[in-house]
């Protein structure tokens, strides 16, 4: 079928089933520009928390399309794709929370919202990249906490914050490939511009990074926010290329320069405007969550977004 007939059999099947499409910045452009709304980890968890719509349709990978179920059980969540994963929230299973906890009766687990159901059902409180330092902030000084699973976030948070932080060793394979090397290499080739960078990065725990002037670290809405009050006319994005798409289309007139265009998120990217429709037309692939998981991980992202 041609893209046109995709988008129209999209747009009314939409109407007829009363769907939302809830799109990540990472997708690709065309999934971002059919979706009616496009957020962030912590955007997207508020948007399923709060829709009326009795479809979602997750444009996102499968950890985020778990945590609408979650959040909403009595919607259906549809993930165009079923095997759109994440490297990130594969890296830790429940046993490996389990054993820390047998280890530390006391300790806080906090999950970085990148991590399966199963493991959220042994979490106490989740937290995005866009409020990971509020929520660990949030935690009484004193109480050991288990941070999982990206490892290069938890080192950020742990500076910022100064708390006792036990860190488990997950990365996101996009993030992890930008060192401070390649990033310092960047801003060498591009000195006016501002730095914008996705604290997942290898880079972002680094004083050469972070302590830079001119350098921010930031969720994507971060980003985004921060194009749209500064006065800088260019800037440098370190992170999944796909939020750039966003950024032109609200600062047109600014200039957006990826760390690397092609190192692109393969699982955000199986998304596609194909595989949208024979998921919403069929109401196949979806992510339901079984109740008793549902019930246990419900409470660690209810006290998350009750901290916003
Ligand atoms: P945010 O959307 O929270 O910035 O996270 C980035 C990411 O890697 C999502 O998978
Ligand atoms: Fe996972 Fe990284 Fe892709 Fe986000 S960008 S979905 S953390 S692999």
């Amino acid at each position: 079928m041609e893209r046109e007939k995709i988008i129209s059999e999209i747009t009314r099947l939409k109407k007829e089933k009363d769907v939302i499409i809830l799109a990540h910045f990472y997708t690709d452009p065309e999934v971002q520009d059919l979706a009616d709304y496009i957020g962030d980890s912590l955007g997207l968890s508020q948007m399923a928390a709060n829709t009326s719509a009795k479809i979602i349709l997750f444009c996102g990978v499968k950890f985020m399309a778990e945590t609408a179920s979650i959040i909403a059980p009595g919607k259906k969540v549809l993930l165009p794709d079923p095997t759109s994963g994440c490297s990130l929230a594969e890296s830790i299973k429940g046993s490996d929370v389990i054993a820390w906890k047998k280890k530390n009766p006391k300790g806080v687990v906090v999950s970085y919202v990148n991590t399966t159901a199963e493991v959220k059902a042994y979490t106490d409180i989740c937290c995005t990249s866009a409020n990971a330092i509020d929520v660990i902030n949030s935690i009484p000084d004193g109480k050991k906490i288990f941070f999982i699973p990206d490892k290069n976030l938890a080192s950020y948070v742990k500076i910022k914050t100064g708390k006792d932080i036990e860190i488990w060793n997950g990365d996101c394979c996009v993030h992890e490939y930008y060192d401070t090397k390649m990033v310092l290499d960047e801003v060498n080739k591009n000195p006016d511009a501002e730095l914008l960078i996705h604290p997942e990065s290898n880079c972002s725990h680094d004083p050469l990074i972070y302590k830079k002037p001119n350098s921010y670290i930031l969720s994507t809405t971060g980003m985004i926010k921060r194009v749209g009050v500064s006065s800088a006319k260019r800037f440098l994005v370190v992170t999944e290329p796909g939020v750039i798409h966003r950024m032109k289309k609200l600062y047109p007139d600014k200039e957006f320069i990826p760390c690397d265009e092609y190192n692109e998120c393969i699982q955000m990217r199986k998304i596609t405007l194909e595989k949208m429709l024979i998921s919403l037309r069929d109401e196949i692939h979806e992510v339901k969550v079984p109740e008793d998981i549902r019930l246990r991980a419900y409470p660690s992202i209810e006290k998350m977004l009750t901290l916003h």
